[in-house]
């Protein structure tokens, strides 16, 4: 049955992030590693550290009211919040409650919580994406949220692959920065325990070589059901289907990860896998240098924000991409382990660029040592074992803040109001 052709895409985004960071360099030499493991090997320059005061409501939050504020999105218009997150505050009470009421929205709102590990806001795009196109949102508009802090623990595999921040989206009618091509797409999922987190631990557990194998694999298969649905559609089929994407956008686990995607996606459209030192390979990496890699520089610099990185990417996409992409293709790949993957595409519109800026963001956080970036992160694991309030010692520059939690109840502090 032909699906009915509506206009469904991003109206807004913005993005958000905890205002320390380390050096990748720093900490390869704090554990004894060569310092190229981690900026070549992994593809990581530097790494977001979230204080105490951070927690995934207050990046959700935060990044959320830039993306209403910035876009000028009437708030009264939101009728419906999803909240993608692996790292809640509570088993229970969602994020998402959080952010209705410090952003003041409409009662006649739905609002909820997303998990599947890293999949959870592309599977809030995609619910948002559905719920217009039923018709049921009665011209309102979707607030997606992608919020995580990324923690393995110190000295662990996982380390150099951390990483804490939120990306928000307005999903509407009148998309202004992308609209999803929402005839065509793929998915896939299989049950592995590829990564998890027990709910008695604050670390996540990553079978880490397992894992890379995993998302390939959900890759390739979410990919060849996308190429199956286009093919259906068009009949010109050739061995660099990739091609027909200016840019193609990956989750970013480390972003390796996404120079390892696109080869595999590459290979797979060439009836071949290249090996290392092939000829083929050298082209797939070029290809990669062209497509991929440009739109990686805050990946590389704030690390993984898990559910939000595939968004982050986009947002670096958005703010760096030529004018001359207008009206062409992009690609999203979105996973989260366990698993479960999806492979969509969005054609680019045309926007004024200032609404989009990372540069000057990046500047005003603080350098730590990585002394004080283990004392940070024993604090965050401490972070909610207990009833407690706290100060913020870090002198962070939020309009919103956690503070802890009073009978059992989490204190914010809320300047926006002040
Ligand atoms: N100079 C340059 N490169 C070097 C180097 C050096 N001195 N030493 C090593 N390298 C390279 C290696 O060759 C390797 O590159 P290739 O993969 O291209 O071969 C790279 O650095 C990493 O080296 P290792 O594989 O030896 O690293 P590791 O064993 O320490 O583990 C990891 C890396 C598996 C990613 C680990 O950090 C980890 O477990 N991370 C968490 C799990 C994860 O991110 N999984 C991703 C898929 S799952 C997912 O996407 C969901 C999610 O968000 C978690």
């Amino acid at each position: 049955m032909p699906i009915n052709k509506k206009n469904i895409g991003i109206e807004a985004i913005a993005f958000d992030i905890p205002q320390h960071y380390i050096q990748m360099t720093d900490l390869a030499e704090a554990r004894g590693i060569d310092p190229m493991k981690y900026v070549l090997g992994l593809g990581q320059s530097e790494m977001a550290v979230s204080s105490p005061c951070e927690d995934s409501v207050v990046l959700a939050i935060e990044a959320a009211k830039q993306a209403i504020d910035n876009f000028g999105i009437d708030a009264s218009s939101i009728g419906l919040v999803v909240v993608g997150t692996e790292t809640p505050i509570d088993h229970s009470k969602p994020v998402a409650s959080y952010v209705h009421e410090f952003l003041e929205l409409s009662q006649e709102c739905r609002v909820v919580e997303m998990k599947h590990a890293c999949y959870g806001a592309m599977a809030g795009v995609s619910m948002a994406t559905d719920w217009i196109l039923s018709g049921r949102n009665k011209q309102k508009k979707a607030l997606v949220i992608a919020t995580d802090i990324a923690y393995y623990g110190v000295n662990t595999p996982g380390e150099p692959t951390q990483g804490a921040g939120a990306v928000a989206m307005v999903i509407s009618e009148q998309p202004r920065l992308v609209e999803f091509e929402i005839e065509f797409q793929g998915y896939y999922a299989k049950q592995v325990m590829d990564f998890w987190r027990p709910l008695y631990k604050k670390e996540a557990i990553a079978d880490g070589h397992y894992s890379i194998d995993c998302y390939l694999n959900a890759l390739g298969d979410s990919y060849q059901m996308y190429k199956n649905q286009y093919f259906e559609k068009n009949d010109k089929i050739d061995n660099n289907f990739n091609k027909i994407f200016s840019a193609s956008l990956y989750h970013v686990p480390f972003v390796k990860m996404a120079q390892k995607a696109h080869i595999m996606l590459l290979g797979q459209d060439w009836g071949m896998q290249p090996a290392r030192d092939s000829e083929e390979f050298q082209t797939a990496k070029n290809d990669y240098q062209l497509r991929v890699a440009p739109y990686l520089k805050l990946n590389a610099r704030i690390g993984n924000i898990y559910t939000g990185s595939l968004f982050l990417s986009l947002y670096n996409f958005l703010a760096d991409a030529s004018e001359s992409m207008t009206g062409k293709s992009i690609s999203l790949f979105g996973y989260g382990s366990g698993c479960s993957a999806e492979f969509i595409s969005a054609k680019i519109l045309k926007f004024d660029k200032r609404l989009l800026d990372y540069k000057d963001r990046l500047k005003k956080r603080r350098k730590l040592d990585i002394v004080s970036y283990e004392n940070l992160q024993e604090l965050w694991k401490n972070t909610g074992n207990k009833d407690g309030v706290f100060n913020d010692e870090w002198e962070l520059d939020r309009q919103f803040i956690y503070l802890g939690s009073e009978d059992h109840k989490r204190q914010y502090q809320n300047k926006f109001k002040a």
